[in-house]
């Protein structure tokens, strides 16, 4: 989505927030002409980094990024869905929220998206930390595909998340499946997947994101979990952060609803920490599983090998990496 000078330009700025630069010392970090810069700050703002502009030059103004107006800038996105913004700055969790506009029939392309959630949810009945800082949303799709598709929309959302925080951050997430995206082995996002469905038809998927970005982090789940701002060491914008992922999300979406799902499963295996791994794999009702994650197959699902040779294909379950493997190829 950035181009190479974008990129380069906003990581400079970036890791100096709040100071001023003027259009000369740009120029000459950047090695082009200055008559171009204002050229690139404008397409850096059109995704929503907050980048002023006075007298005294360009500067990154982390008190501009502003998830009230994410709208503004989704409205600009080239993408097939049409994001429509719902800003709360409380809520009890976005998912709640968006579970009862799609029942009121909201289009899909609806965003929920939250400052703070009082009671937000995680997977497994488990409650998910959401104070300020944090990026909180939920987006509701009606994607005319069966209910097997919606593991492979969770893989997309993954991998929507792990694209958007490369271009943003230059960071390389790694995606522990299925629903993971780790950053130097600690999670930074989580993305809780439900549906309405009926027999083989599915009303409407609500797929829940929720990614650490400037907020502050449970003690308890320190070992475990990061931020962004924690792992760069300075703020990082929601908003831009937003735009990106409904940008990556809104290609993805397509090609599942194509059936052109080797795409996605593609792009989920270049940043999948999961497999060659050795894994124990919790199920519903308490069931475990070990053995070494193989593949994901055209429906996103896990394909584990157990210690008798034989393979299953799971669409549920949480993974938990024993050791790496050399994989057999
Ligand atoms: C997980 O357990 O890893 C999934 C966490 C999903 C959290 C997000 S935050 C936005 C949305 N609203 C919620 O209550 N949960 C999801």
């Amino acid at each position: 989505m950035l181009s190479e000078v974008e990129r380069r330009l906003w990581r400079y700025l970036a890791q100096y927030p709040d100071k001023y630069f003027t259009v000369r010392d740009l120029a000459s970090v950047l090695g082009v002409a200055p008559s171009t810069v204002t050229k690139y700050v404008s397409r850096l703002r059109e995704l929503g980094i907050p980048l002023e502009s006075t007298r005294a030059g360009y500067r990154y103004s982390v008190a501009q990024d502003d998830l009230a107006v994410a709208q503004q800038y989704l409205r600009n996105l080239p993408t097939r869905l049409r994001y429509l913004v719902h800003y709360l700055p409380e809520t009890t969790s976005t998912q709640d929220i968006a579970h009862t506009l799609a029942r009121e029939g909201a289009p899909e392309g609806t965003v929920v998206l939250a400052e703070v959630q009082t009671r937000g949810r995680g997977r497994r009945g488990r409650c998910w930390y959401s104070p300020r800082g944090g990026l909180w949303f939920t987006l509701i799709l009606r994607p005319s595909v069966p209910p097997q598709y919606l593991t492979l929309l969770t893989i997309a959302t993954a991998v929507a998340v792990a694209e958007a925080v490369h271009d943003l951050t230059g960071l390389v997430p790694e995606l522990k499946w299925p629903n993971d995206v780790l950053v130097e082995e600690r999670k930074v996002c989580g993305i809780l997947t439900e549906a309405a469905l009926e027999l083989d038809t599915l009303h409407y998927v609500l797929l829940g994101v929720g990614i650490n970005v400037n907020n502050e982090l449970l003690p308890d789940l320190r070992s475990q979990a990061t931020s962004l701002h924690e792992v760069l060491g300075h703020h990082v914008p929601r908003t831009a952060l937003l735009t990106l992922v409904l940008y990556h999300l809104d290609r993805l979406y397509t090609q599942v609803l194509e059936r052109r799902s080797e795409v996605v499963t593609e792009s989920w295996r270049r940043y999948s920490s999961t497999l060659g791994s050795e894994v124990l794999v919790y199920l519903p009702e308490e069931k475990v599983l070990r053995g070494v994650a193989e593949d994901i197959d055209e429906l996103g699902r896990l394909v584990l090998r157990l210690s008798t040779g034989e393979t299953m294909h799971l669409s549920v379950g949480e993974v938990v990496h024993v050791r790496s493997v050399t994989r057999k190829t």
